[in-house]
């Protein structure tokens, strides 16, 4: 077993999933926004440790996704952030792309930079204790996009960038994200997603990427949001299960699925029962950025100085997830 595949496997297995809390200061600025508690380098790290040091970090969370502020910062016992992360059991990871800009030649698409001098912060990042890293590209769905030129241009990227990483000794996320946003049924999302899983396959195999040590993110197979004609979770999981059997090879360890703007519930009730009905021999867990932190960013906004009631509601949530990686969540348990 290689080096990458023991991190991989450690970060995914047992029901773990991993803790996305690598939002930009823009994206953690909204976020803050929308309940009213200033945006400082110190109230972002004061939620974020809060999570860090629960006890659900250490018995649910196999890795958490930094970005580059918080990998920096100390926490409020002088420790590095990463270190201590680390003391949890948790893996530290690493946000390493620098966003979606617009892509020339298609001005609506994006294309996810971040190439330039990516060996060299990576070696940073590594020495800050970083382990695995995330490059997130993103495609929207309407009836002309994707386009073939962002799922090719996309998928290169990503590929560059998995091979960069895997040569500095960490796992690289690979995540295609096909957003929710329009008014497509859950069958245009499963013929894009599709093609778009599929060429970033033929790209990280072009590239010689160690299959065995990458994990995938994708979005689940969804109506879109706008759509009048919404899936049960069963058909959700069926439609996901059968696009990622079509799609992926099977030497990857797993595949941690992103939230995408589902609530925490319906996140939940998914993964659940894509794990009911697992026909692969993918582990299939989440990486859940918005699913997991929702609720108790909006208890934290009421009394900042609350870490103990912030970390109960973090706690259930990230319960409720791992009970959901295993196929055992139900909406009993839940309202518990
Ligand atoms: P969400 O779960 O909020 O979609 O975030 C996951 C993520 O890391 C997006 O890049």
């Amino acid at each position: 077993m290689s080096e990458l595949n023991k991190i991989a496997l450690k970060i995914l297995s047992n029901g773990k999933g991993i803790l996305a809390a690598d939002e930009s200061i823009g994206t953690m600025t909204k976020r803050l926004d929308s309940v009213n508690v200033p945006s400082t380098p110190e109230n972002r790290l004061l939620f974020r440790e809060a999570l860090f040091s629960s006890d659900g970090m250490k018995e649910f969370i196999g890795g958490v996704i930094l970005y580059d502020e918080t990998i920096k910062q100390t926490s409020s016992s002088k420790k590095s952030i990463p270190e201590l992360i680390s003391t949890t059991g948790v893996v530290p990871g690493i946000k390493v792309d620098t966003g979606a800009k617009i892509l020339a030649g298609s001005v609506e698409e994006k294309i996810t930079e971040g190439l330039d001098g990516l060996r060299e912060r990576l070696q940073t990042y590594y020495k800050l204790g970083a382990r695995f890293t995330k490059w997130r590209g993103v495609y929207n769905i309407s009836n002309k996009f994707p386009s073939k030129l962002s799922i090719h241009s996309n998928a290169h990227a990503l590929a560059r960038y998995a091979s960069l990483v895997q040569e500095c000794g960490m796992v690289p996320i690979v995540e295609p994200e096909v957003l929710m946003d329009g008014s497509h049924s859950a069958e245009i999302c499963f013929n894009k997603t599709s093609e778009v899983i599929k060429k970033c396959f033929e790209e990280l195999i072009l590239h010689n990427i160690d299959l065995s040590g990458i994990i995938l993110k994708p979005n689940m197979i969804l109506a879109g949001v706008t759509s009048d004609k919404k899936i049960s979770s069963e058909e959700v999981a069926k439609l996901t299960l059968k696009c990622l059997k079509e799609n992926v090879p099977s030497d990857i360890p797993g595949i941690a699925f992103l939230s995408g703007g589902q609530t925490e519930v319906e996140a939940t009730e998914n993964l659940n029962s894509i794990n009911k009905h697992n026909n692969t021999n993918f582990i299939m867990t989440y990486s859940y950025g918005r699913a997991l932190q929702q609720s108790a960013l909006k208890f934290w906004s009421k009394d900042i100085k609350n870490i103990e009631g912030t970390q109960k509601v973090f706690n259930h949530r990230a319960n409720m997830c791992t009970h959901a990686a295993q196929g055992k969540w139900s909406a009993e348990l839940e309202s518990k």
